[in-house]
Protein backbone atom coordinates (compact mmCIF):
# COMPACT_ATOMS: atom_id res chain seq x y z
CA UNK A 1 0.00 0.00 0.00
CA UNK A 2 0.89 3.06 -0.84
CA UNK A 3 1.56 6.37 1.99
CA UNK A 4 -0.58 8.29 -0.46
CA UNK A 5 -3.37 5.45 -0.10
CA UNK A 6 -2.99 5.48 3.44
CA UNK A 7 -3.49 8.96 3.88
CA UNK A 8 -6.63 8.91 2.27
CA UNK A 9 -7.97 5.90 4.36
CA UNK A 10 -6.77 8.14 7.34
CA UNK A 11 -8.62 11.38 5.77
CA UNK A 12 -11.85 9.44 5.35
CA UNK A 13 -13.22 8.52 8.35
CA UNK A 14 -11.72 11.53 10.06
CA UNK A 15 -13.45 13.81 7.65
CA UNK A 16 -16.91 12.31 8.61
CA UNK A 17 -16.80 12.49 12.06
CA UNK A 18 -16.24 16.13 11.92
CA UNK A 19 -19.13 16.66 9.32
CA UNK A 20 -21.23 14.78 12.06
CA UNK A 21 -19.53 16.79 15.16
CA UNK A 22 -20.59 19.92 13.31
CA UNK A 23 -24.16 18.60 13.36
CA UNK A 24 -25.36 20.50 11.06
CA UNK A 25 -27.36 19.28 8.43
CA UNK A 26 -29.06 21.45 5.26
CA UNK A 27 -32.21 20.94 5.12
CA UNK A 28 -35.23 23.25 3.06
CA UNK A 29 -38.80 21.91 3.50
CA UNK A 30 -40.75 22.06 0.18
CA UNK A 31 -43.84 21.12 -1.02
CA UNK A 32 -44.11 17.51 -2.13
CA UNK A 33 -44.77 16.34 -5.72
CA UNK A 34 -47.37 14.02 -4.87
CA UNK A 35 -49.84 16.36 -3.52
CA UNK A 36 -52.72 17.52 -4.92
CA UNK A 37 -53.49 21.31 -5.43
CA UNK A 38 -56.23 21.57 -3.31
CA UNK A 39 -54.15 20.17 -0.36
CA UNK A 40 -51.36 22.22 -1.31
CA UNK A 41 -54.06 25.31 -1.88
CA UNK A 42 -54.78 24.61 1.60
CA UNK A 43 -51.60 24.38 3.43
CA UNK A 44 -50.81 27.57 1.83
CA UNK A 45 -53.54 29.48 2.93
CA UNK A 46 -52.71 27.95 6.54
CA UNK A 47 -48.45 28.57 6.28
CA UNK A 48 -49.26 32.18 5.17
CA UNK A 49 -52.41 32.78 7.69
CA UNK A 50 -52.76 31.31 11.23
CA UNK A 51 -49.20 29.56 10.65
CA UNK A 52 -47.54 32.90 10.74
CA UNK A 53 -44.99 31.86 7.87
CA UNK A 54 -43.83 35.65 6.09
CA UNK A 55 -45.04 35.20 2.36
CA UNK A 56 -44.39 38.44 1.06
CA UNK A 57 -41.46 37.52 -1.16
CA UNK A 58 -44.33 35.31 -2.98
CA UNK A 59 -46.49 38.19 -3.71
CA UNK A 60 -46.61 40.44 -7.06
CA UNK A 61 -43.40 42.18 -7.79
CA UNK A 62 -41.54 40.24 -5.40
CA UNK A 63 -38.19 37.76 -5.67
CA UNK A 64 -40.57 34.10 -5.76
CA UNK A 65 -42.98 35.34 -7.20
CA UNK A 66 -42.06 33.42 -10.28
CA UNK A 67 -42.36 30.55 -11.41
CA UNK A 68 -45.93 31.79 -10.90
CA UNK A 69 -47.29 28.07 -9.74
CA UNK A 70 -49.42 26.76 -6.61
CA UNK A 71 -46.72 24.42 -6.21
CA UNK A 72 -43.48 27.03 -5.89
CA UNK A 73 -45.64 29.42 -3.78
CA UNK A 74 -46.32 26.75 -1.17
CA UNK A 75 -43.05 25.46 -1.24
CA UNK A 76 -41.47 28.89 -0.27
CA UNK A 77 -44.19 29.43 2.26
CA UNK A 78 -43.59 25.84 3.46
CA UNK A 79 -39.68 26.42 4.03
CA UNK A 80 -40.18 29.85 5.47
CA UNK A 81 -43.06 28.60 8.16
CA UNK A 82 -40.29 25.83 8.87
CA UNK A 83 -37.04 27.60 9.05
CA UNK A 84 -39.08 30.25 11.72
CA UNK A 85 -40.91 27.77 13.70
CA UNK A 86 -38.77 24.57 13.54
CA UNK A 87 -37.04 24.98 17.16
CA UNK A 88 -40.22 25.60 18.51
CA UNK A 89 -41.35 22.46 17.50
CA UNK A 90 -42.95 23.27 13.77
CA UNK A 91 -42.18 20.26 11.58
CA UNK A 92 -42.00 20.21 7.87
CA UNK A 93 -45.75 17.97 7.04
CA UNK A 94 -48.55 20.12 6.40
CA UNK A 95 -50.74 17.08 6.60
CA UNK A 96 -47.90 15.30 3.79
CA UNK A 97 -48.35 17.92 1.82
CA UNK A 98 -44.27 18.86 2.87
CA UNK A 99 -41.14 16.92 2.23
CA UNK A 100 -37.87 17.95 3.49
CA UNK A 101 -34.40 18.20 0.99
CA UNK A 102 -31.24 18.64 1.47
CA UNK A 103 -30.57 20.66 -2.12
CA UNK A 104 -31.17 24.14 -1.85
CA UNK A 105 -34.26 25.26 -3.53
CA UNK A 106 -33.18 28.82 -3.94
CA UNK A 107 -33.25 29.99 -7.31
CA UNK A 108 -31.97 33.38 -9.09
CA UNK A 109 -33.16 36.03 -6.31
CA UNK A 110 -35.76 34.25 -4.89
CA UNK A 111 -33.99 32.52 -1.57
CA UNK A 112 -35.08 30.11 0.52
CA UNK A 113 -34.14 30.48 3.88
CA UNK A 114 -31.92 28.27 5.97
CA UNK A 115 -31.69 28.88 9.67
CA UNK A 116 -29.12 27.25 11.74
C1 LIG B 1 -41.45 39.85 5.81
O1 LIG B 1 -40.34 39.80 4.94
C2 LIG B 1 -40.10 41.02 4.31
C3 LIG B 1 -39.03 40.78 3.24
O2 LIG B 1 -38.10 39.82 3.59
C4 LIG B 1 -39.71 42.05 5.34
O3 LIG B 1 -39.44 43.28 4.74
C5 LIG B 1 -40.87 42.21 6.32
O4 LIG B 1 -40.51 43.07 7.36
C6 LIG B 1 -41.26 40.86 6.90
N1 LIG B 1 -42.49 41.01 7.67
C7 LIG B 1 -42.63 40.50 8.88
C8 LIG B 1 -43.95 40.70 9.54
O5 LIG B 1 -41.73 39.90 9.46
Amino acid sequence: MTSHMLKILIALPLLTLSFQASGEFLEWCIADEQTLDEELQRALDWACGKGGANCSKIQVNHPCYFPNTLRDHASYAFNNYYQRFKHKGASCYFNSAAITTDLDPSHGSCKFEFLP
